[in-house]
């Protein structure tokens, strides 16, 4: 498998553990007020960047290298922004909406990149 896939799979594997964990806390403690980052650090890293990886893994030879390690990259720099930013908004601290702001645009980003990327692969010759 392509290290790109690999990369989409440990970064998807570390966020499900994440989210998880805040999943259990937030069952033991009764405390589900951190329940949109729980939510979206499942949703955003363990279910977009699986699907991501596994489209990666299928396009195998295919794959724009260079635009999928952006579409690594730009991702996962949004939901590091993003989510823990989101934990703080939702504690109170209103300030960090706008730089949060900024992680959601890199988060559509993202998925554009990724949009082109599948372009890109639909646009050449179909292997055996
Ligand atoms: C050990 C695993 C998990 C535990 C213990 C757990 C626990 C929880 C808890 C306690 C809530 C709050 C429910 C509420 O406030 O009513 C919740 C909400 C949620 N969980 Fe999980 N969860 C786990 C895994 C996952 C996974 C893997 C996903 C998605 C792939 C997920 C998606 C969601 C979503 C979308 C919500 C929000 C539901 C809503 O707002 O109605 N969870 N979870
Ligand atoms: C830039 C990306 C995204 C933004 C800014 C965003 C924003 C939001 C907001 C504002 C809510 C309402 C939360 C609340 O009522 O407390 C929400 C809920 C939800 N979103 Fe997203 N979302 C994004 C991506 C996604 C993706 C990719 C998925 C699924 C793969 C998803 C699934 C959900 C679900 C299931 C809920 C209901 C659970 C909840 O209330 O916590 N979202 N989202």
């Amino acid at each position: 498998m392509s290290k790109i896939s690999v990369a989409f799979f440990g970064a998807a594997v570390l966020y499900a553990l994440t989210g998880m964990c805040l999943g259990i806390f937030m069952g033991t403690t009764g405390d589900h007020s951190l329940s949109p980052v729980h939510a979206h650090i499942n949703l955003l890293g363990w279910a977009t960047l699986a699907l991501m990886g596994t489209f990666y893994g299928l396009a195998g030879a295919q794959t724009p290298t260079r635009l999928a390690w952006t579409n690594f990259v730009v991702s996962n720099l949004g939901n590091l922004i993003s989510l823990p930013l989101l934990a703080l908004l939702l504690k109170g601290d209103t300030s960090v909406a706008p730089i949060m702001g900024a992680g959601e645009v890199l988060l559509v980003l993202g998925m554009l990149i990724f949009g082109v990327s599948i372009l890109s692969v639909a646009r050449k010759p179909a292997l055996a």
